[in-house]
């Protein structure tokens, strides 16, 4: 038997994917940008066994078997990754072997904290590995086909996805904008406002938005292409007030779509809410912005500050939710950044 044990870890968009022009090759409309979170808070670990006596291929997801074989998106990670071990012409393990694979995420299922990013990564690392195969570009074309969002947490730091053009899905890949050390101060508050499970999954959600929403269309043509390009400049120059507006602009504006939808899509709560108005309202009162939310397919919040700025922002969330919020604060996270890595044991 041959094992390999890998974490992933999870990235939080800033410019949204939201909406497919390919449902199975899940190729995105439009281009999006996110930050890759540090392993040691939130991540998912993949261990994938290899034997000549195993009958069957089979996972377990958080001690739970699920059904591999039927499971399209597992079956695609699975055949993209052999297809390359074939197109590379090696491996470290026979390719008739069956496997057994468990994975485990360290933080909430489908409650909006990309939980699915993390998780297909780790997949197709761990795959990879265990064949022998190099990490490339051609890896996030395959966690892709996972779920979208997934290409990004294959690297660490900031990460663009681009929609490509090509009807094959190739040119469909995630690239490093720049690593995590370029802006080291930079950090992520994660405030848990609930980790139920999201009534509407994303892949549900956006396929609604792409069929019913008018306002997705002009969101893809007119606002994604200039608003990706200034939030790189902000990364690349390490514009704090800049990356922090189009951040929450971009938010505002997912949200804005999945409202559009009909029927609508209501992933945000009273307390999601509420939060939105405490940023603007601890950014006004400092006249200046120290702090951006971003929201995804789920009421959770990812807040974030420079270092510098974190013990005063903590203090005032505490003071602005004595009950609810603060005691949510459950991740605190600076950034190194990670890509996934193989671990011992
Ligand atoms: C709101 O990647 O989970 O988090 O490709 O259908 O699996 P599928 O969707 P998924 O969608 C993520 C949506 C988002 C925004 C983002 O991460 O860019």
């Amino acid at each position: 038997m041959i094992s390999a044990t890998c974490v992933a870890p999870v990235n939080i968009a800033l410019i949204k994917y939201w909406g497919k022009r390919n449902e199975d090759l899940i190729l995105p409309v439009n281009d999006s940008i996110s930050m890759t979170l540090n392993t040691n808070e939130m991540c998912a670990k993949t261990t994938i066994s290899a034997s000549e006596k195993f009958e069957r291929n089979r996972m377990w997801l958080n001690g739970d078997e699920v059904d591999f074989e039927e499971n399209v998106r597992l079956m695609r990670c699975l055949k993209g990754v052999q297809n390359l071990v074939l197109a590379n012409g090696i491996s470290k393990v026979p390719l008739s072997w069956k496997l057994h694979i468990a994975s485990r995420n360290n933080f909430p299922t489908a409650a909006g904290l990309a939980s699915s990013a993390a998780g297909y990564a780790c997949l197709v690392f761990t795959l990879a590995r265990l064949y022998g195969l190099p990490h490339n570009e051609e890896l996030t074309t395959i966690a892709r086909q996972g779920s979208g969002s997934a290409c990004r947490s294959l690297y660490g730091g900031f990460v663009h996805w681009h929609r490509g053009v090509l009807e094959n899905g190739s040119d469909s890949v995630a690239v490093p904008v720049v690593p995590a050390q370029h802006w080291p101060n930079m950090h992520v508050l994660i405030l848990v406002v609930n980790d139920a499970r999201k009534k509407t999954s994303s892949t549900l959600g956006m396929q609604r938005a792409v069929t019913t929403s008018t306002l997705l269309q002009q969101r893809v043509t007119d606002v994604v292409p200039h608003r990706t390009k200034k939030l790189i400049d902000a990364i690349n120059t390490r514009n704090f007030t800049e990356f922090a507006e189009i951040t929450m602009r971009e938010s505002n504006q997912f949200h804005a779509i999945a409202l559009d939808t009909f029927p609508p899509c209501i992933y945000m709560n009273d307390v999601s809410h509420a939060i939105v108005n405490f940023v603007h309202s601890y950014n006004e009162a400092a006249g200046t912005i120290l702090t951006a939310y971003t929201f995804d397919a789920g009421p959770n919040a990812c807040l974030y500050v420079l270092e510098e700025h974190v013990p005063k922002l903590l203090a005032s969330i505490n003071e602005a939710f004595p009950n609810d919020i603060a005691q949510s604060v459950e991740y605190l996270q600076g950034i190194p950044m990670t890509t996934p890595s193989p671990v011992s044991g």
